[in-house]
């Protein structure tokens, strides 16, 4: 994007930041987390956390960037020059995400071509099956992974992302009623109930300092917190627009597209397995293994597998966009070298350690880290320990080093900030110190 205040407007700005955060976090990621982590009571822990602490850090993160007009990587140094290291932090959680992003992008893209070209029901015969045996192969996942990564580029290199982002503001709520359809669909089947019962009735015994780990981190990948993406569209926000308005308008598209998802999943593994605890814990897995039986049930389900499975690359495309624009800019920027440079050298990076990623389903399946596979293990390196060590760092400089003042008033600047109080207390004490205890307290009890 060149120049700056390049959204025409507040709702452009909206539409473009949602598109940005509805993905695979919350069509994959959010649904097996729900069923894995007790179902109602990880729906009530997201909820709360992500109207409390997601939405004054991405107000924080959004501000500074309109205030500098600078991307994440120079922004935190433009307001401090000690604090420049925050934006090189910031740097190197996308460049994480992005290949296991891609990794996931591919099996999408994999189940998409089965159902465009008819064979869904190959898919649904033996679901997991079909799961393990397309990501335990060697060669054809590393490929798909790699045309997604090739398409992200090339969508880069044309500069036509927010052409694409825009496409995908029509695209996004037609997946949203694909979703609620289906979704009402699960919930009357047999048994659909109990699984509403388990995802929507919170129970208390169950909460714990793991849950409460994973809907934070939940919450950091699916509004792209701590990742210098919103710093990032903060710096092209004109200043009329109110700040406030817009997060909490990204928040409703992103966490209603979350707990919509949730309303298909977990009701479908009640009603397709019945509930078994391996059924609500298959993890990654869960979305790919569950989706194929509920198209297979319902009339034209494999036009309408099609047209949801292309939805929802889309959507991860729309993402993958803006993880892979945060170190094409800052290289191009540091190195002063040409756009298309940086994006080839993103590019090769990342396919490289897809390539890893993808050997942890296949050749290197016996090879664990902490006792984790290694995709689970780069997801919670940054979900769950790189991005609440970001936050509190951001925390600490937008509440100590900078003043939170000064961002309130890059918040208010000329509209009202209702929730100004909430906002000063939550980010100079009550966040940066939540979060530190529960991280502190889980490393604790892993050592
Ligand atoms: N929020 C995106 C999703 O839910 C992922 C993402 C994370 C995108 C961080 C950009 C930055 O899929």
């Amino acid at each position: 994007m060149s120049g700056r205040t390049n959204f025409s407007s507040g709702l452009g700005f909206i539409l473009v930041a949602a598109a940005s955060a509805v993905g695979l976090g919350n069509l994959w990621r959010f649904p097996y987390l729900a069923a894995e982590y007790g179902g109602g009571i990880f729906l009530f822990t997201y909820l709360v956390l992500a109207v409390t602490l997601g939405f004054v850090l991405m107000i924080t993160e959004i501000a500074i960037g309109r205030k500098t007009g600078k991307s994440a990587f120079w922004a935190f140094g433009r307001l401090n020059k000690k604090w420049h290291f925050l934006g090189i932090f910031s740097l190197v959680i996308p460049c994480i995400i992005l290949p296991y992003y891609s990794v996931i992008g591919g099996w999408i893209m994999q189940y998409g071509a089965m159902f465009v070209t008819n064979q869904a029901d190959i898919v649904a015969a033996d679901a997991s099956g079909f799961f393990n045996t397309i990501t335990s192969a060697v060669a054809e996942p590393i490929i798909w992974a790699g045309i997604f990564l090739a398409l992200t580029a090339v969508i880069l290199l044309f500069g036509v992302h927010k052409g694409i982002q825009r496409v995908c503001t029509f695209l996004l709520p037609l997946l949203i009623v694909l979703i609620a359809g289906l979704a009402v669909y699960c919930i009357i089947l047999p048994g659909g109930l109990d699984g509403v019962a388990y995802y929507f009735i919170p129970d208390f015994s169950k909460l714990s300092g793991e849950v409460i780990l994973a809907a934070m981190g939940q919450v950091f990948f699916s509004l792209s917190l701590a990742t210098g993406v919103l710093v990032t569209y903060g710096s092209y926000l004109s200043k009329k627009e109110n700040i406030e308005k817009s997060v909490r308008w990204i928040e409703i598209f992103d966490i209603g597209a979350a707990v919509i998802a949730g309303f298909l999943i977990v009701p479908a593994v009640f009603a397709f397995s019945g509930g078994a605890p391996e059924s609500l814990g298959a993890g990654p897995g869960l979305v790919f293994i569950q989706l194929p039986q509920v198209f297979a049930t319902i009339p034209f389900g494999t036009v309408v597998g099609a047209v949801f499975f292309i939805c929802m690359f889309l959507a991860a495309l729309t993402s993958a966009v803006s993880l892979f624009e945060v170190p094409v800019a800052a290289i191009a920027d540091k190195f002063r070298i040409k756009r298309q440079v940086a994006v080839g050298f993103v590019f090769l990076c990342a396919t490289a350690l897809a390539v890893i990623i993808n050997f942890g389903y296949s050749i290197w399946s016996d090879f664990t880290i902490f006792n984790y596979q290694i995709l689970d293990f780069t997801d919670l390196l940054c979900n769950s320990i790189l991005m609440p060590i970001l936050a509190i760092l951001t925390c600490i400089f937008a509440g100590w080093i900078l003043k939170p003042e000064q961002l309130e008033e890059e918040i208010e600047n000329g509209s009202s900030f209702k929730a100004k109080k909430f906002y000063h207390v939550m980010i100079k004490f009550i966040a940066p110190v939540c979060v530190a205890v529960i991280l502190i307290y889980l490393i604790s009890q892993s050592i």
